[in-house]
Order: C-alpha cells, then structure tokens, then sequence
C-alpha cells in the first residue's frame, strides 16, 4: 500500500511542477463504510436486503411509495447517526490545499458537508431533503420521519429528493459534474464501484482529456483499467496516509 501511495504522490508532485492543478473527487459508498453506511453491492451491501427493483426505481416507487418509506424509515436513522470518518476529513485537508477542487459525489449522506467540504455536488440527490410530488415543495429532514409517507400540506405524497434508477439525474448538478470532468487534469476516485452511470462515466472523459487518475478502493474496478495509480484498501485508512505524504506532514 506504501508503494502505491509514493508513486501517486510522486505522480500529483510531477503534474504540480508543470501545470495549475484542476481537480475533482468521485466518491461513492465506500467511502462511508466507515462511518457504518452500508454500500450497495459488495459484502452486506443494500441490494442484497432489498430487491432494488422494488424500492429503488421509478416503477417501484409508483408502484408502492409506502414500501420505499418503510424501508427509508428502517436505515435513515443510520444516514443522521453517521459521522464523517478519515477520509471525508482527508478530502476536507485535500480541498483546503488547492489538490481537491470539486467533490462530485453519487452519495446521498451529506457526510462531506458535516466534514466541511465546500464544493459538494450531489448528483443522486440528498436523502434528507424530501419533496412534494404534487406541488415540488422541499422540506428538510432532522430526523426519521415518525409517518410515512410524510404528507404536503397542500395534500401531497412527500418523496426523498434522491435519483431512482430510470430518473434522470439533477440535471444542473450533472451538467456541471460534465464540465468539471472535461477540464480536470487529476481525478481521485473514491469508494466507488463504477457501475453506475452517467457518473461513472466522468473518470473516463477527463482520461481522455490527458488528466491523471488514481482510484481508492479495495476491490479492482472498471476504473482500476484507466487508472494511473490504483490504491488497495479502505479510504478510511489510504486517504490520510495519502494526504500527509502529499503535504509532505
Ligand atoms: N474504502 C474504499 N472502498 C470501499 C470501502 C472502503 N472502506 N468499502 C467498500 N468500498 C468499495 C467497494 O469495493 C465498491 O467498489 O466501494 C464501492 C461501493 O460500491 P457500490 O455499493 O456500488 O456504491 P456506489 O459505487 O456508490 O454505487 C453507485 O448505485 O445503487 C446506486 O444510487 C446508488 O449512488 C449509488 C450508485
């Protein structure tokens, strides 16, 4: 793991020397395991629970919101509890010191806000911001909701403000997700098991584009095959290590 955390420092030290670094973060699920956030797929992931053709789409929601409620109902109380863990903080250090610009980021847990990261773009939405699929009324949630489904005043079914799959993505926050990837020169990808798109495709535009990659995982993933630097473990443990070396602490 040393070796590989060298050579992508060395990698980021080379890029610094001939040119302004432009940078994002992707991040996906993995990076809050640590804070006891289950990931999707992998060991003890989501989708192994639920069927996520039943609460995960847009036809499983039509089909039956109370469900989705009852299963949010169950785990939200996970997403309030959790606590940023090293490697949102290690992005804070990141962003702090000019090597991390954006994160782009397809998790839903606002951890890298409560760490204090600025540049958060949340492409899958936000589970604790729920809307009115009636009058698009936005309400803010502190804690898990005591009836569900949550009801608009205007009469309404509220609805968790996060992108099921066969939904289109925020289109704002892609849009500029796609502009940031096209400029960037160095891309760290975190946590995340590429199989998600239109996000797992920004890695491969920036590649493109000449920019440097360095995926944080503990599993080989697509983008494991376009990376400059693969780094095996858990972030929780690689980032920090990666970010004293870089700030040479
Ligand atoms: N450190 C680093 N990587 C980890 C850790 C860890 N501690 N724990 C798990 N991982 C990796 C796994 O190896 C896997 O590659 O994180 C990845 C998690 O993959 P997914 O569960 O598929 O999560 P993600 O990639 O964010 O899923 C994308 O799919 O279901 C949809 O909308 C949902 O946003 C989600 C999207």
């Amino acid at each position: 793991m040393f070796e590989s955390i060298k050579q992508a420092v060395s990698l980021v030290k080379e890029l610094e020397a001939k040119e302004r670094i432009q940078s994002y973060v992707l991040t996906g699920a993995g990076i809050s395991k640590g804070s006891g956030i289950p990931t999707f797929r992998g060991e003890d992931g989501l989708w192994d629970t639920y069927d996520f053709e039943e609460v995960a789409t847009l036809e499983g929601w039509m089909r039956n919101p109370e469900k989705i409620w009852l299963m949010y109902q169950e785990g939200i109380h996970q997403i309030f509890d959790a606590k940023p863990n090293a490697a949102h903080k290690a992005l804070v250090e990141l962003e702090k010191n000019g090597y991390c610009h954006y994160i782009i980021t397809q998790n839903v847990d606002s951890l890298h806000q409560k760490a204090g990261s600025e540049n958060v773009i949340e492409v899958h939405g936000n589970i604790a911001r729920i809307k009115c699929i009636i009058c698009g009324k936005f309400q803010q949630l502190k804690e898990t909701p005591k009836i569900v489904p949550p009801m608009c005043s205007c009469g309404g079914m509220m609805r968790p403000d996060v992108t099921l799959f066969n939904e289109p993505l925020p289109e704002d926050e892609i849009t500029k997700s796609f502009e940031i990837a096209n400029k960037a020169n160095l891309v760290l990808i975190v946590g995340t098991s590429a199989e998600v798109y239109p996000a797992a495709r920004l890695p491969s535009i920036s590649k493109k584009n000449g920019a440097k990659i360095i995926v944080f995982n503990f599993e080989q993933t697509e983008h494991v095959n376009i990376a400059d630097s693969f780094i095996e473990g858990k972030s929780e443990k690689t980032l920090p290590i990666f970010i004293e070396m870089l700030l040479n602490r």
